[in-house]
């Protein structure tokens, strides 16, 4: 089979930071991204992890211009000092890392509920402190789900301990995501900056392209998940809606992306849908107060 042809390298000069960039759909970000000449910033809070997706980026992009900065989103203490650490202007931040808990007692290290906390307030407090690092053309691209659905988000409740299923405590930390980019989109309405959501759709690690180190799948598992391409796809597609609202000249300040295929699930990037809850200017606006409140990390006037 012929390679893929070299992608352009219009991304030449630009910095773009990645959250979670050692695995999934962030390392397809930073590749994806580094393929195309941006120089990428890997937020990472494992330093071996990290090490691991530069080799996995550079065995693909040699020239990669890459750097690792220590970030742990469930640690406040870890937000700040990344923020601090940046030392220079960033032209994109995708807040990619993300987890799914099943336990309700699990915490972020400052006692935060482990979705919410490390999905939502943790990206929060990132953005509020790289704000004086974003270049004026800044944008900051969240990652959001289709599980944003599933949930009704309260911000009077935000860190309350949840009931219910824990894909619903998980589509609520990810509607909270989402009302912040929403809510930062209209705080933003006169300004160059754009800040944007996108979801990946249905991606997983057997249809992903093997890489070294990572998300290692026998080739038995891969033959047996190969029948789902047809409705999901692998990580290096769930990617690209994202970098696309990072990158395209066809987004807008507010845009919400994702798979444009059936159900959203896979498919090149497309416009889509959010939720009313996650566009209300209301529930934008308590959100914004609750994460500053609960975090105490304002954002500069
Ligand atoms: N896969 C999907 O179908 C899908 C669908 C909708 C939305 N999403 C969203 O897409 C994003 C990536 O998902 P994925 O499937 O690629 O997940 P993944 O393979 O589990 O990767 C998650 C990444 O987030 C990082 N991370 C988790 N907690 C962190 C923390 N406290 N500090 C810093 N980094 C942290 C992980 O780092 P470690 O290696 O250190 O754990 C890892 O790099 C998530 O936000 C997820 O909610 C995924």
């Amino acid at each position: 089979m012929d390679a893929a042809p070299p992608l352009p390298r219009d991304l030449r000069g630009r910095t773009m930071l990645v959250t979670g960039a050692n695995a999934g759909i962030g390392y397809w970000c930073a590749e994806q991204l580094a393929a195309r000449g941006a120089r990428v910033v890997l937020g990472c809070r494992s330093p071996e992890r990290a090490a691991t997706a530069v080799t996995a980026i550079r065995t693909q992009v040699p020239d990669a211009d890459l750097r690792v900065l220590p970030l742990d989103l469930g640690s406040l203490d870890s937000v700040a000092e990344a923020a601090a650490d940046v030392g220079e202007r960033l032209d994109a931040v995708v807040c990619n890392a993300g987890v799914k808990a099943a336990d309700r007692s699990a915490r972020t290290s400052d006692g935060f509920d482990l979705m919410v906390g490390t999905n939502f307030l943790g990206h929060f407090a990132l953005v509020a402190q790289l704000e004086p690092h974003l270049a004026p053309d800044a944008r900051v691209v969240t990652v959001g789900s289709i599980a944003h659905r599933f949930a009704t988000l309260d911000p009077a409740t935000l860190d309350a301990p949840w009931t219910g299923s824990s894909l619903r405590q998980y589509g609520r930390s990810k509607a909270a995501l989402m009302a912040f980019t929403f809510e930062q989109s209209r705080r933003w309405s006169r300004s160059p900056r754009m800040s944007v959501s996108a979801h990946p759709g249905y991606a997983i690690d057997p249809l992903t392209p093997p890489r070294p180190g990572l998300a290692e799948v026998s080739g038995f598992v891969r033959a047996l998940a190969t029948p789902t391409r047809m409705l999901v796809q692998g990580k290096d597609g769930g990617a690209l809606p994202i970098v696309h609202a990072a990158t395209s000249g066809a987004v807008t300040n507010g845009d919400y992306w994702g798979p444009g295929g059936l159900l959203e699930f896979r498919g090149a990037p497309a416009r889509v849908a959010a939720s009313e809850e996650v566009r209300s200017t209301a529930i934008g606006a308590a959100l914004w107060a609750a994460a500053e409140s609960i975090t105490r990390v304002r954002f500069p006037d």
